[in-house]
């Protein structure tokens, strides 16, 4: 949810932030904004409406010569998307330009407080209230951009990453973090600034992550200094990095979701690796291993997640509960904060976020902490928020996913709730040697068997155009692949605008089969296990009402197959694993129709990579 860029070196900023702005426009493609630091000390800031492309185009005849500058691409949340309220904004006297990822909560206060002062406001953000309030500090108390950032950041409530730059000063940004992600790269003679690391991987492998409450004073010629609001320096920390630029590209495909799809063998074998050891007899998660006691003692777990994460959460709730016998709890980490959650320190919370950085997820692991409960966190982005500020955790080693729509992360997730609950099991004795060594012998052969799934590719292609003017569909599955009916109805609204439900099948019959008519298609997740022959008649009800019906299927099935109308065969794998297998028809199924629409499906309409305001 916006993209922060922001470089000081001796190379040509424009040309840095711009690119970098594209690796970033995941996050958000409202508008695009760029403020250059000329030599001359003159302070351009340039903005568009739309993605960053509109931005270069109007930057084309502009003189965006500069060896600093700070740049944004915004998903908004106070003031519809306009040039205007585009990113950077800047203070009256123009002296100061800043970005920013977040929401000021007080900023209503504020912004009557400075507006009595004489202040005049330009934009409906937000934002505009944190520089303005910047200045303000810094003309009042005769003081450094640096001292009034962090005079104003105490008065300040809310979710930032910041940074400013100043007039007449090409040497200085500042940043600033609170609940929203910053991470500076640290190169020879530069330095970068990103909300994450991918604009400035190609440069530098070495980043330093800020925590809530620091200030990061950048300088040229000078070391990174990080400063707390208390004005008392921090130790820096610095990581190196294990991204690699051709995991930030299109590698020849049309777009990231359709990568993304298609990595899907490769990024399930790199969750696995090390883990399911020995062929498949032992399966080692360190998180898990390092915590027995917990997980030995754990009367509850409760997995907080949003969206996609959520829908693999479900999925984990059915691994957990069958593999270790503990009640799992699944909950919208939105709702979860704000539901007066009862936890213990018998309790374990697992925390499911792709990118570590949705709002609503940080938030309820502050939660689950302050209670006592032990915290899990399982994530893709390594060194984000999430896996940083819980107990114990896994990364899900999927690289990183740029289409919006989350895809490779999703099986990624499900692969490495599966492992745990393996694991959880072993320590328990709730699984016996040889289950456990049945379903990782499977689990290893999961690659190849996702490679075959993808062999479906030019039949979803071909089916996908019967469909692609439908206005509503119901997908439909049980037990294991009811999470899944759920997560391929949300990858067709998101990419392709069209309705649609996910629903438990045997709920249809209690109020959406009123829906059915020859309008309204349905999917139907039928892979043959132990709720098949229940699912057939779900399937069976809605021929009889004059539905069309895809069906996802094991190979070889021929009751479906004779009711139907399309059948895509998956190969048959354990029921607990199915959901990595049937997921995937769906995923292509959803591109192609979006892609039939003329859609863009890396960067749907409204949506944004990562949620990190509430
Ligand atoms: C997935 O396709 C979505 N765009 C969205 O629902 C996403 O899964 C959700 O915002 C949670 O993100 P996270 O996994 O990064 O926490
Ligand atoms: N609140 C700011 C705005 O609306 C930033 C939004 C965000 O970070 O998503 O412009």
């Amino acid at each position: 949810m916006c993209g922060i860029v922001g470089y000081l070196g001796n190379g040509n900023a424009y040309d840095v932030l711009i690119k970098g702005l594209h690796r970033l426009e995941y996050r958000g493609y409202d508008s695009a904004g760029i403020a250059l630091v000329a030599p001359d000390g003159k302070l351009n800031v340039f903005k568009a409406k739309g993605k960053v492309e509109n931005l270069e185009t109007i930057c084309n005849d502009k003189d965006t010569d500069a060896s600093v500058g700070i740049a944004h691409t915004r998903w908004a949340t106070h003031g519809e998307p306009s040039d205007c309220n585009a990113h950077p904004h800047y203070s009256e006297d123009g002296n100061l330009a800043l970005v920013h990822n977040g929401t000021i909560e007080n900023y209503k206060l504020l912004k009557d407080a400075l507006e009595e002062h004489g202040c005049k406001f330009h934009s409906e953000t937000d934002t505009e209230v944190l520089v303005q309030l910047i200045e303000y500090i810094k003309i009042n108390n005769k003081c450094s951009l640096l001292e009034a950032v962090r005079e104003a950041l105490h008065q300040v409530v809310g979710a930032y990453a910041i940074a400013v730059v100043e007039k007449n000063d090409p040497d200085t940004i500042i940043a600033a973090r609170q609940s929203s992600p910053l991470v500076i790269g640290i190169g020879d003679d530069e330095t970068f600034l990103a909300s994450d690391a991918s604009p400035f991987v190609e440069y530098t492998k070495d980043a330093v992550y800020l925590n809530d409450g620091e200030i990061a004073v950048i300088k040229r010629n000078e070391p990174l200094k990080v400063l707390n609001l208390e004005n008392r320096e921090s130790k820096i920390d610095v990581k190196t990095l294990e991204m690699s630029i051709s995991q930030l590209e299109k590698g020849g495909y049309p777009s990231f979701m359709l990568k993304e799809i298609f990595e899907q063998p490769t990024t399930l074998r790199e969750c696995i690796r090390g883990r399911v050891v020995e062929n498949g007899k032992r399966v080692i998660i360190s998180g898990v291993r390092d915590h027995k006691e917990k997980f030995l003692n754990a009367k509850r777990i409760v997995i907080v997640a949003c969206g996609t994460s959520w829908h693999a959460a479900l999925i984990g709730k059915y691994l957990i509960q069958e593999m270790c016998h503990i009640a799992v709890e699944v909950e919208y980490a939105s709702e979860f904060r704000y539901s007066n959650p009862v936890l213990g320190k018998d309790d374990i919370v697992i925390a499911l976020s792709q990118s570590g950085e949705t709002a609503d997820t940080l938030a309820a692991v502050k939660i689950a902490r302050s209670m006592g409960a032990f915290v899990f966190g399982i994530s893709n982005a390594v060194g984000s928020s999430i896996p940083r500020e819980t107990d114990s955790g896994a990364y899900i080693h999927v690289g990183p996913e740029i289409g919006v729509a989350s895809t490779k992360a999703f099986t990624g997730q499900v692969m490495v709730l599966t492992m745990i609950a393996m694991a959880i099991a072993d320590l328990r004795g709730t699984l016996t040697a040889d289950e456990i060594a049945g379903l990782g012998k499977v689990i290893l052969e999961m690659p190849e068997l996702v490679e075959h799934v993808l062999k479906l590719n030019d039949k979803i292609e071909r089916l996908s155009l019967i469909y692609t003017y439908a206005r509503n569909f119901l997908y439909l599955g049980r037990g294991y692949n009811y999470p899944v009916a759920l997560e391929g109805a949300l990858k067709l609204k998101e990419i392709s605008y069209i309705h649609a439900e996910g629903y438990p099948a045997a709920e249809m019959k209690h109020g959406p089969i009123a829906l059915i008519d020859a309008e309204m298609p349905s999917v139907i997740v039928a892979p043959r296990d132990h709720l098949y022959e229940k699912i057939v008649s779900n399937v069976q009800q809605v021929k009889a009402r004059g539905g069309s019906i895809i069906a996802i299927v094991t190979e070889g099935d021929s009751v479906i197959r004779n009711i139907a109308d399309h059948v895509l065969e998956v190969p048959e794998v354990p029921e607990c694993l199915s959901p990595i297998i049937t997921s995937i028809p769906l995923q292509l199924l959803s591109y192609y129709i979006a892609i039939n629409k003329g859609k863009d499906v890396d960067m749907p309409r409204n949506l944004a990579k990562s949620v990190t305001v509430e």
